[in-house]
């Protein structure tokens, strides 16, 4: 598949691998439009069926990771173009149908669209270099893709409201400190980093990864007694796989476990 707007790999060496995914449109710094959204979407579904792949790594440049959704596309419309094609809802949500792990890599500009398709990930790896905001109501808008939402419970309803309100952006240190960003690490470092964290993930069994992805989200959207009662069946449930048996028998042998499932 050939895509124009981002560039997709495929690294690593173990027995599963990593799909990076790159967004590539410097010039807009990646800023987020239909067709960019259409491919990273295909992308991300691709690598998600393909079993030789256990995670996915999405980055964009040194500059910028995403700099928002596209201004120039978005300019001429008005409430009924926008409500009638589904501006935004169209293409922006495929991501959240991946159940392999993705990881943000995020080197200067997150903001808008760009702060929201990062929350979208399953956690953010941050270059010192990263700024996030949600700078869209200096442009009369408010956030499309889930800022007013994700951005609040990833760093709580005052800081949240100060970055909204004033469109102010928080640097890596502030978004490590706020919860947005799981680590910080040199620019130059970004994507070894994130593609180690990859790696690490790649190593374990696949239903339990793919299954605290899944009861994650549960906790971080819906009530916590269902939450907790789901991860219990299928904390239930992995007794009945050799990974289980694999896992916990290495323990006890003080050796490492070569899990079977992908
Ligand atoms: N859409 C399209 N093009 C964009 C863009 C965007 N969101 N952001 C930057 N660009 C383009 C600029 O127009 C410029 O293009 P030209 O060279 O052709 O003029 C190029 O990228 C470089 O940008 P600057 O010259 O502005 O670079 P800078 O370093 O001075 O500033 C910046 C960088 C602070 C990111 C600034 O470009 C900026 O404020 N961009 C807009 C950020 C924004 O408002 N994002 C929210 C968009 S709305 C949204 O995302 C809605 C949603 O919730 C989904």
């Amino acid at each position: 598949m050939s895509y124009e707007c981002i560039l997709t790999e495929t690294r690593g060496d173990g027995a599963r691998k990593t799909g990076l995914i790159t967004l590539n449109r410097p010039k807009q710094l990646n800023a987020l439009n239909d067709q960019l959204m259409d491919e990273l979407g295909q992308a991300l579904l691709a690598f998600d069926a393909d079993d030789s792949i256990g995670c996915i790594v999405l980055t964009g440049s040194e500059r910028a990771f995403a700099a928002g959704a596209d201004i120039p596309t978005m300019a001429p419309h008005t409430f009924i173009s926008a409500f009638k094609s589904g501006l935004i809802s169209k293409n922006w949500e495929t991501i959240l149908q991946v159940r392999k792990p993705v990881i943000a890599a995020v080197a200067g500009f997150a903001l808008g669209g760009g702060c929201e398709l990062a929350m979208m990930c399953d956690f953010i790896i941050a270059a010192d270099s990263a700024k996030f905001g949600q700078p869209e109501i200096k442009l009369g808008i408010i956030p499309g893709a889930g800022g007013t939402q994700r951005l609040p419970r990833a760093i709580g309803k005052s800081k949240a409201m100060d970055m909204l309100l004033t469109a102010r952006m928080m640097d890596a240190a502030e978004a490590e400190r706020g919860g947005l960003v799981s680590r910080v690490v040199p620019a130059d470092q970004l994507l070894t980093d994130a593609l180690a964290a990859a790696e690490t993930i790649n190593g374990f069994s696949g239903p339990s990864v793919m299954l605290i992805k899944e009861l994650v989200n549960l906790a971080y959207q819906g009530p916590l007694k269902d939450g907790v009662a789901v991860e219990r069946r299928y904390f239930h449930a992995l007794f009945g796989t050799e990974d289980q048996r694999e896992g916990m028998e290495a323990f006890l042998a003080k050796r490492q476990p070569g899990f079977q499932h992908r």
